[in-house]
């Protein structure tokens, strides 16, 4: 019997790019840019996986192809926002996605934006390399204590509740949470978290706030200038999940009117466009959507594709199916 033929959109490392050829008639992009939209849709008559991830948009009307030969999208990443999954699965495809694995790696992302940004480590590390560091002085880019703090997380699923298990035990962070209902009283009372009903109400009360939750009609710009202006001028806020759940050009006028002490950002509403007015900004911390970028977390993710590929062409569910 023929290996199935399949599709890995962008480069994977090197490990996982092996074992998947092991077992299927693998193509790879060896430029590795960024697939076009028609490169797409041609890859939905030839191939019968399609393996994406968050730089392939992959519309509605992407699966309105007659000859449709793919029957399962393995996307390599936990957000699915770049994929319309109810359109995919209207058309008979079946969509999986990586979770569980890179929960950690993001969460500790999270918590680098949060002690960069308290610590002013960017601010310190730009002054450094400019050659502007002139010795100690006891005033010097003094910043913001972290241990003892209030964190409140937006999103208590998965990364959020990672986080909340690394603020609260390795830096005696007070946990507030949002989320769409409490979790489990037993992991609340371990966390000692604390459910707010009200996202504004975690918003005044915390010296860093989180965001956590996935990107959806209902999230977009959930943090716009009014939920912002319940933030207190010296708190923070930290975005790992994806850009368009904060309204960037609130943030930005937030951030250049103090409003806000400073925002830590690994994801923007244009990636991988940042608005000029944000790398203006001393009070923020910016990286390239590094969240689950390890070795070790890129491998379990490329593997965790093989795992639900693997699974449905042996005609089993595959694990992660949405
Ligand atoms: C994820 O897994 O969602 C990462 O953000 C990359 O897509």
């Amino acid at each position: 019997m023929s290996k199935p033929k399949v599709l890995i959109t962008r480069r994977w490392p090197e490990a996982v790019e092996k074992a998947m050829a092991a077992i299927f008639d693998v193509t790879l992009n060896i430029d590795d840019e960024p697939m076009s939209r028609a490169a797409l849709q041609q890859a939905l008559r030839n191939y019968d996986a399609v393996c994406p991830c968050v730089t392939d948009s992959m519309p509605e009307d992407l699966f309105a192809v007659d000859d449709c030969k793919t029957r399962i999208i393995g996307n390599y990443g936990v957000g699915f926002n770049h994929i319309a999954v109810d359109a995919a699965k209207a058309k008979g495809l079946v969509v999986t996605n990586t979770p569980d694995v890179l929960t950690d790696a993001t969460a500790d992302l999270a918590m680098t934006l949060m002690l960069m940004l308290a610590r002013r480590a960017g601010e310190g590390e730009r002054q450094l390399r400019a050659g502007k560091w002139h010795g100690w002085y006891p005033t010097h880019l003094m910043g913001t204590q972290v241990t003892g703090k209030t964190l409140g997380i937006v999103g208590m699923g998965r990364i959020g509740q990672a986080m909340a298990e690394k603020a609260h035990f390795g830096f005696g962070m007070r946990i507030l949470y949002h989320n769409r209902k409490p979790i489990p009283p037993a992991e609340s009372r371990r966390l000692q978290a604390e459910y707010c009903a009200e996202l504004t109400w975690l918003m005044s009360k915390s010296d860093f706030v989180a965001i956590h939750c996935p990107s959806s009609p209902l999230t977009r710009h959930m943090i716009n200038e009014k939920t912002l202006g319940y933030m207190r001028p010296d708190a923070f806020l930290i975005n790992t999940s994806r850009g368009d759940v904060v309204e960037e050009q609130a943030l930005i006028k937030f951030l250049e009117k103090g409003l806000i002490a400073g925002a830590g950002l690994d994801v923007y509403e244009q990636e991988p466009r940042v608005p000029e007015a944000l790398l203006k900004l001393e009070n923020a911390v910016l990286l390239p959507h590094l969240g689950s970028a390890t070795e070790e977390i890129r491998v379990a993710m490329g593997m965790r594709v093989l795992g639900n590929l693997n699974a449905f062409f042996n005609g089993e569910p595959p694990p992660d199916q949405l």
